[in-house]
């Protein structure tokens, strides 16, 4: 069989495919219906420092090719989490990646922390998708992250910045968090940038281990009928399908500039689509939305990853790795 491990920072996972932040809940919702120790590792939701309700129905949105969601970050709570799903997890041998969000530097550190002192994670992903507040930027950017049920300003007014959008904000939460961890350390990236490669660099100068290229896009879907949004909240973020060229493209842009491996995420729902990432220079990638068609697919992906590389006589993983045949599609 290929050899599908792969090394991210200091962890060496059975294989390349994770699943990705908020779209397979803490991982025990999932057990009957994918084995855990088959996935590369798990990704949890968000988790804040306090428990959240989250933003008000309808969270989820379609769209003619992806979803839109304005979840809003419901989660338990960083402390129930480690109290009570925690000690379940630890039962399965897969690798537990803990997401966390921090509204500043300064509750990312004690939650990281905290979260380092904890038995049977393996790492941390920081989202930083949240509103900069230190900078007083204003309120919630949409995605997952801000508090996107508060209206935008007037464009008159700044609109809010994300943490992520900002190369400097980014290195101070990296830089916070990794103070506290030896832990992997992973600093998930927002596609809304103008450039994501000085954002990139400033994640991996601050110390993550690697980098999730990327998030959901902000997007926002309206009723003509009653002129309000699709959504609870006025915007959301885009996933699925649609976004697989952007984020495969962010992924291509984004990988060459840093030397810590960099896992694309965006649309990804079959074997085929995390080849394209492989080849654009991922060294690992995360299924989001495709976990709620099918709750195996990760597996499935594995699966079908495999049998790509025996028809490929690929022996190893790292063989697709950037391996982009530059010639014309034209023969
Ligand atoms: C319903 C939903 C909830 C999500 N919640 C989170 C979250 O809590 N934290 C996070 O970092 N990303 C979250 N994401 C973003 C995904 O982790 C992923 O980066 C994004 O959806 C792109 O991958 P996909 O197109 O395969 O879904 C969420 C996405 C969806 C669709």
């Amino acid at each position: 069989m290929p050899d599908l491990r792969v090394k991210i920072g200091s962890l060496t996972l059975p294989n390349p495919v994770l699943v990705a932040a908020g779209t397979f809940g803490y991982g025990l919702e999932f057990t009957s219906a994918i084995r855990l120790d088959h996935l590369g590792a798990l990704i949890t939701k968000t988790l804040t420092a306090t428990p959240r309700s989250g933003h008000l129905p309808p969270r989820l949105a379609v769209t003619p090719s992806g979803m839109l969601n304005s979840v809003g970050l419901q989660n338990i709570g960083l402390e129930a989490f480690l109290e009570t799903k925690l000690p379940q997890l630890r039962r399965y041998s897969v690798a537990v990646i803990v997401s966390v969000l921090g509204e500043s530097a300064k509750e990312l550190a004690e939650m990281v922390g905290r979260i380092d002192r904890a038995d049977g994670v393996s790492g941390v992903e920081l989202n930083m998708s949240c509103p900069n507040l230190e900078e007083g930027q204003g309120t919630g950017g949409g995605g997952q992250g801000g508090d996107s049920s508060i209206p935008l300003p007037p464009v008159s007014r700044p609109l809010p910045r994300l943490i992520a959008q900002d190369a400097e904000a980014t290195a101070a939460m990296v830089q916070a968090a990794r103070a506290k961890t030896s832990k992997l350390l992973i600093a998930k990236l927002s596609p809304d940038v103008t450039d994501l490669r000085p954002i990139a660099r400033a994640a991996e100068r601050a110390g993550a281990d690697a980098l999730s290229v990327g998030n959901t896009f902000i997007g926002m879907s309206l009723d003509p009928e009653t002129r309000r949004s699709r959504l609870g909240s006025l915007t959301g973020g885009l996933s699925g399908p649609a976004i697989r060229p952007l984020s495969l493209y962010r992924v291509w842009y984004t990988a060459p500039v840093v030397r810590i491996p960099v896992i694309g995420a965006g649309g990804i729902v079959q074997a085929k689509d995390a080849v394209e990432y492989f080849l654009a220079g991922a060294k690992a990638v995360a299924v989001g939305t495709a976990n709620f068609v099918r709750p195996d697919a990760a597996r499935q992906i594995v699966h079908g990853i495999e049998r790509y590389m025996i028809r490929h006589k690929l022996s190893a993983i790292h063989e697709l790795y950037g391996a982009i045949d530059f010639h014309s599609p034209w023969p």
